[in-house]
């Protein structure tokens, strides 16, 4: 099993031009860069000693995947569908493991092709559109809905259990409702750990020093992959060797330290802050969601503490919370822009602008070397050139020479990309991914002199619908409505 490597040549002056990219030497022991990055792993381990980096022990916690597995060994001969609520870190993460490891039709397989796996569907949104019509169509009596919140109190997802709990109700009887339900939450604290105890509702733990965007490996992926019969260990087992190796204290041997290394050197020295992620597989284009929400709630927000970004707040400590009214100064906060594209579709759409655009962007790709099944594209209509030229390869060879001429392009335009090489897509090389990013955002947020694992911004736009739909309750009232004299 080759593990996922990470190539980084085209960021580097070697072979993009002296003037684009680092000096390999910057990597070397004394480097500016090895220097940054031996700042950011002190920072690591001094959060992971302080306890807040739970999804660093996550691959470990035995016990843990086993109650999450019987528990989705117990429910899976039960229901034909499984519904997972929950919204940016309690679906994501989730969503990505799904898509990558059950493919696009999972939900269209009959029951023999899934071996009688239940179908999975996500309620992420409280757009009443999808909510309404899945409800629609699902045999209430069949369906199981995991309903996951780590705060227990998000209202997008509170809303849809709300909506859930009166159709089971009404369709199935108080003790429907409580057979069809389970709640993955903090273990002790919020609204629906209260509720679970109250009603009888199993809900499994979420362990508190874990956030919302790096909970993929607990219960909050961990029991819809369980459910449909992703082999947990080897998931686990991806994670804890990738973990091993982003641990490791020499730069040039850990990926998830070049990564964050490499990747805020692109932005705070050159300029280069929008971080695009673009696998070339359909089946990864929910992991490039899932990354867009790690590295931009990770890292996006005003410095705390003391990182190398030259960009940061004059004064950190003192710094205005978020949502406060900026003085006309304020040069805003810190971090890079994530983009979430897809290979080879968005060559037909962002990459004249990666190409030809400003130099503000540094691409991932991810390039998946071995397919279940490759299609040879058949040998036909030898006079029109157009055609026969591609016959007698396959779709995946012709989607990973447009990988390798695209980043070849690029980097003689003088333009940076890293590549996450993979060599099937399966529960180990998922496990691997998720944890590689996951420490690189740490790692990131130490450079960037952030504090990852928050989210402080968000909580503005929170209070600010809650006054708005309970005015003058303890969120206090809304925003104004909107002046006419400005709306055309
Ligand atoms: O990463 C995060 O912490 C957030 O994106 C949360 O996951 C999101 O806001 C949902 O929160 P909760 O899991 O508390 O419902």
């Amino acid at each position: 099993m080759t593990p996922v490597t990470l190539c980084y040549g085209n960021v580097l002056g070697p072979l993009l031009g002296p003037d684009r990219g680092p000096d390999p030497a910057a990597l070397e022991a004394g480097g500016e860069l090895c220097r940054r990055f031996e700042a950011a792993m002190a920072e690591l381990h001094r959060r992971r000693e302080a306890g807040e980096l739970g999804f660093l022990d996550l691959p470990d916690d035995q016990a843990l995947a086993r109650q999450t597995g019987e528990l989705a060994d117990s429910f899976g001969q039960w229901f034909e569908a499984v519904v997972v609520v929950g919204i940016g870190g309690s679906g994501l993460g989730a969503r990505a493991l799904a898509e990558a490891l059950l493919g696009p039709f999972w939900n269209e397989r009959s029951d023999e092709e899934r071996d009688h796996f239940p179908r999975l569907y996500f309620l992420e949104n409280a757009d009443p559109d999808t909510t309404r019509e899945l409800l629609d169509r699902l045999d209430l009596r069949r369906t199981l809905f995991n309903v996951v919140s780590k705060s227990g109190g998000t209202a997008e997802t509170l809303a849809q259990y709300l909506i859930i709990e009166d159709r089971l109700r009404s369709e199935l009887g108080e003790e429907g409702v409580r057979g069809h339900l389970l709640f993955t939450t903090d273990p002790s604290t919020g609204p629906l750990r209260g509720l679970a105890g109250e009603r009888e509702v199993p809900a499994l733990p979420v362990p508190p020093n874990v956030g919302g965007r790096f909970s993929v490996l607990s219960p909050v992926g961990l029991l819809p992959a369980a459910v449909v019969g992703v082999d947990l260990d080897q998931l686990l087992d991806g994670a804890r060797r990738m973990r091993d190796r982003c641990l490791t204290p020499s730069l040039r041997g850990n990926p998830a330290g070049l990564l964050a290394t490499l990747l805020h050197a692109a932005d705070v020295d050159r300029g280069q802050r929008v971080h695009v992620f673009m696998p070339y597989s359909d089946r990864l284009r929910g992991l490039a969601l899932w990354f867009q929400q790690l590295w931009g709630e990770s890292l996006g927000k005003r410095p705390t503490g003391s990182g190398s970004s030259p960009r940061r707040d004059p004064d950190p400590g003192a710094g205005p919370s978020p949502g406060d009214v900026q003085g006309p100064g304020d040069p805003g906060g810190v971090g890079p822009t994530p983009l979430a594209a897809l290979g080879a579709v968005d060559q037909h759409s962002l990459l004249q602008l990666l190409m030809d655009g400003p130099r503000d962007k540094v691409v991932t790709f991810v390039r998946v070397r071995e397919r279940d099944e490759p299609l040879p594209i058949p040998r036909s209509h030898p006079h029109r050139p157009a055609l026969s030229r591609l016959g007698g390869h396959s779709l995946a060879e012709l989607l990973d020479t447009e990988l390798r001429a695209t980043v070849e392009a690029l980097r003689r335009g003088g333009r940076p990309s890293l590549t996450l090489e993979v060599d099937r897509l399966d529960a180990h090389s998922l496990g691997e991914l998720f944890m590689l990013w996951q420490v690189a955002a740490v790692l990131a947020g130490a450079l960037y002199g952030v504090n990852p694992l928050d989210q402080p911004g968000v909580e503005l736009g929170k209070r600010l619908t809650l006054g708005l739909l309970d005015p003058g309750g303890e969120e206090g009232d809304g925003p104004p409505p909107d002046d006419p004299q400005w709306s055309v």
